[in-house]
């Protein structure tokens, strides 16, 4: 990055002023369009991470979206959330048109300001409807960074010596090119799967309100099950002890997959689905959907939750729009054309690159992980690292996975407004740099 006085400036004065849970990137974001964002300096970068894992999902400054929150701006900013609005109904029914499975049009929704939140809403409903305590989720997966989410993530508040939430459980995920069971996955009978029925009936007291689990994981590194039958033994087991499935589509979910919720392109039935990030793609939005029939009218009139600023007008507005605009452009097609043009394009590096040890996941939600030699599958994690920056330096944008995954897997997320054009220049960095990185290795 070239610094300007201008910048160097705003780097010292966030240094002095700014606590950050995450390390700063030398860059002084200003603004954005489509897939581009720039940095004070007017340099450009491609946005092939929305921003953060996924948010920006109609990419920076939709003017549908810029449209719907200078309008609700303008009516009203801030509601009661005991008062009735017409934008929390709007989107509550919108979400039920177009909920996955069984879920369709028998779902009540409760809105709060991010994933965190949505899923902490999701736990606490599932404990008070079921009157169970425990829950189990997976390793290296992410729920969030409050204290009861975090304990849903991998080993993360061990290692920063926090407390655990009581009675939260984890079991292996599907990590099908590093198989915990050491099987093959055209071949093995979803061990995977089975442990949770070993972990409810071994592993817990028996108290077990809910199982939930991403259906690819994001932070993790994009592992996924290798066949929908996972999903089937997932919820006869919740089924067979009373466990509510919670599945977290903060970042799955919306289109970026190839189908509006991922959970339909897995066959996965939940109980209670969760979403944010893209549902306000940039303004502060998570939704906790819960099936009607789990539903009973105690918790709709009762006080039992409540976020002050759940649910904002401005950003259901933004929600609404968001919704729209993804059904009027059926945008979920574009992120499956424009995902196979990505894994193509990938698969031709792979031959040319050895540092590409696999790619997987769905539509333009891919992961790609590096590793020292195929043989031995060593995490490239260093190299990561450097594709990451050099990537970055050369104005291009992607996440790596770090808690609760190894490090060495890039994710790719790009908004689903992106063009062809922008998938092929940022391909061509990244294959550039990959070369960089491996010629340094030698
Ligand atoms: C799958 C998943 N669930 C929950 C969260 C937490 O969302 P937030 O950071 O908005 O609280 C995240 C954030 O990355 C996520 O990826």
């Amino acid at each position: 990055m070239t610094e300007s006085l201008k910048s160097k400036e705003l780097l010292e004065l966030d240094k002095k002023y700014v606590i950050r849970g995450w390390p700063a990137k030398p860059i002084v974001v200003v603004d954005g369009e489509g897939a581009i964002f720039r940095d004070i300096e007017g340099k450009e970068y491609i946005d092939f991470f929305s921003q953060s894992a996924g948010v920006t999902l109609l990419g920076h400054r939709h003017p549908k979206l810029v449209e719907a929150v200078k309008a609700q701006a303008e009516k009203i900013m801030h509601v009661f959330t005991g008062f009735i609005t017409e934008e929390r109904i709007t989107l509550a029914k919108k979400l039920s048109e177009i909920a996955p499975g069984k879920m369709r049009n028998n779902i009540h929704t409760f809105f709060s300001s991010g994933g965190s939140e949505s899923v902490e809403t999701a736990l606490k409903y599932a404990m008070l409807k079921t009157g169970k305590r425990e829950v189990i989720g997976l390793w290296m997966a992410y729920h969030g960074a409050t204290l009861a989410t975090m304990t849903l993530v991998g080993q993360a508040p061990r290692r920063l010596g926090l407390p655990s939430f009581p009675g939260f459980h984890l079991i292996p995920c599907a990590y099908c090119y590093r198989c915990w069971f050491g099987k093959d996955p055209d071949t093995c009978d979803l061990e995977c799967a089975r442990q949770l029925e070993y972990e409810i009936r071994y592993g817990t007291s028996g108290d077990v309100a809910a199982f939930i689990a991403e259906p690819i994981l994001g932070a993790g590194g994009h592992q996924h099950p290798p066949r929908n039958e996972y999903w089937k033994i997932i919820k006869e087991t919740c089924d067979k002890y009373g466990v509510l499935l919670i599945i977290d589509e903060v970042q799955t979910g919306l289109g970026r997959t190839g189908r509006i919720w991922a959970s339909e392109l897995f066959e996965i039935e939940p109980d209670i689905l969760v979403s944010s990030k893209s549902l306000g793609s940039g303004m502060p939005l998570g939704a906790t959907m819960v099936k009607s029939d789990l539903m009973e009218d105690q918790w709709l009139s009762r006080q039992w939750h409540v976020y002050t600023y759940g649910g904002s007008p401005i950003a259901l507005a933004a929600g609404i729009a968001v919704i729209n605009t993804i059904l009027e452009e059926k945008l979920w097609e574009r992120a499956e054309r424009l995902g196979n043009k990505l894994r193509k394009r990938l698969q031709e590096m792979m031959e040319s690159h050895p540092l590409i040890g696999d790619i997987r996941g769905a539509g333009i939600f891919l992961g790609v992980e590096l590793v020292k030699d195929r043989k031995t599958k060593k995490p490239a994690i260093e190299e990561a690292e450097k594709v990451q920056a050099r990537c970055l330096e050369k104005g291009l944008w992607f996440g790596v996975n770090l808690y609760p995954g190894w490090g060495n897997t890039l994710k790719l997320k790009p908004p689903l407004v992106i063009t062809d054009e922008q998938v092929d220049k940022a391909m061509d960095i990244l294959d550039e740099t990959l070369g960089e990185v491996e010629e340094q290795m030698h």
